[in-house]
């Protein structure tokens, strides 16, 4: 799969609201965007004055540590206004619709608007309703670009390249927006992914994404070159789809047992909020020689610069109004 050259490319959406039909020469380009804004980040000053004027607003309607945060040092450190909108205190909480919120907001001229919420397409139709760049910071079970992305980095710094690695997501693929946005990403730069968990917990048709099902990680982690966990989802489950978490944790759990089946120092990666003990164990999770979980968290803030930039660039000088 072709991976670059980058110079012709040009990233012409309005919004990021997926990975799902993004060329390789787009998401190269971000990636290469983002690897700029790695070494800025390491620098002692990281201030630039690339969004002087823009106003941002974070509007999570789902708690997150590491989204939230890297959007708002992402939009401070390019020199932008920032302003995170807690849902808790807004008039959500008195009836007012996502809808109205969104035109509310729209109002006040915002750059750009980064929604996480728990429905599937709910970012989408925001999209239609206001003149700014929306981007996607999770949508129900659908996608979380940004996290593909920013995976994608710590993937491509790890090894130099996408194309051609064995890629395994073990996990709750079945609630997963995280894996939704991987498999295309990786699907997209010609990276071979497959994916493990319980029958329970991988959607019936998820090989028409153009991946390989396992459901045994013996099977599944073999000769894999990155090992990506993801934590189950509960809060999106109802009913039962596990016997418990002990059962869950000695069939599915990352141990070096397990691991030893991947391609020797094989990566280990996870999107965090992790669950120590029942999708990895602890030693797994804090061996820095091969687990590059804080990696990903460091590339979270490159990536969520470049989108921001390539994002505020597209709007142009003069914010559009057809209110
Ligand atoms: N990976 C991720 O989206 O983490 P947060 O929920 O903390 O944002």
């Amino acid at each position: 799969m072709n991976e670059g050259p980058t110079t012709e490319a040009r990233f012409l959406h309005r919004h990021l609201l997926g990975i799902e039909g993004l060329s390789p020469q787009e998401i190269t380009l971000l990636l290469d965007r983002s690897e700029a804004y790695v070494e800025q980040n390491r620098q002692l000053d990281k201030k630039k004055s690339t969004l002087r004027g823009r106003t941002i607003i974070n509007l999570f309607f789902e708690a997150s540590t590491r989204t939230r945060t890297s959007f708002e040092l992402a939009g401070k450190r390019l020199g932008g206004d920032v302003i995170n909108m807690s849902v808790s205190d807004s008039s959500l909480k008195k009836g007012e619709t996502l809808i109205d919120t969104a035109m509310t907001l729209n109002a006040m001229h915002p750059d750009v608007l980064c929604v996480r919420h728990p429905d599937s397409g709910a970012v989408k139709l925001l999209s239609e309703k206001v003149n700014c760049a929306v981007i996607n910071g999770g949508d129900g079970a659908h996608e979380h670009p940004t996290q593909a992305l920013l995976d994608a980095l710590t993937i491509r710094r790890r090894t130099g390249r996408l194309s051609g690695l064995l890629v395994a997501i073990s996990g709750d693929i079945m609630h997963s927006r995280v894996a939704r946005s991987n498999i295309h990403l990786l699907n997209t730069m010609g990276t071979r992914v497959r994916v493990i968990a319980p029958k329970t917990l991988i959607p019936a048709d998820i090989e028409h994404l153009g991946v390989q099902v396992f459901h045994d990680m013996t099977e599944g982690l073999t000769d894999c070159d990155i090992v990506m966990m993801l934590r189950l989802q509960t809060e999106r489950m109802q009913g039962n789809f596990l016997p418990s978490n002990r059962e869950y944790f000695r069939f599915f759990g990352l141990d070096y047992e397990k691991l030893a089946n991947a391609a020797p120092n094989a990566l280990i990666m996870h999107p965090g909020p992790m669950n120590r003990g029942v999708e990895i164990d602890s030693l797994v999770a804090d061996d820095f020689g091969r687990s590059v979980i804080r990696e990903q968290v460091e590339m979270g803030v490159a990536v969520r610069m470049a989108c921001l930039e390539i994002l505020t660039r597209n709007l142009g000088e003069t914010a559009p109004s057809n209110l």
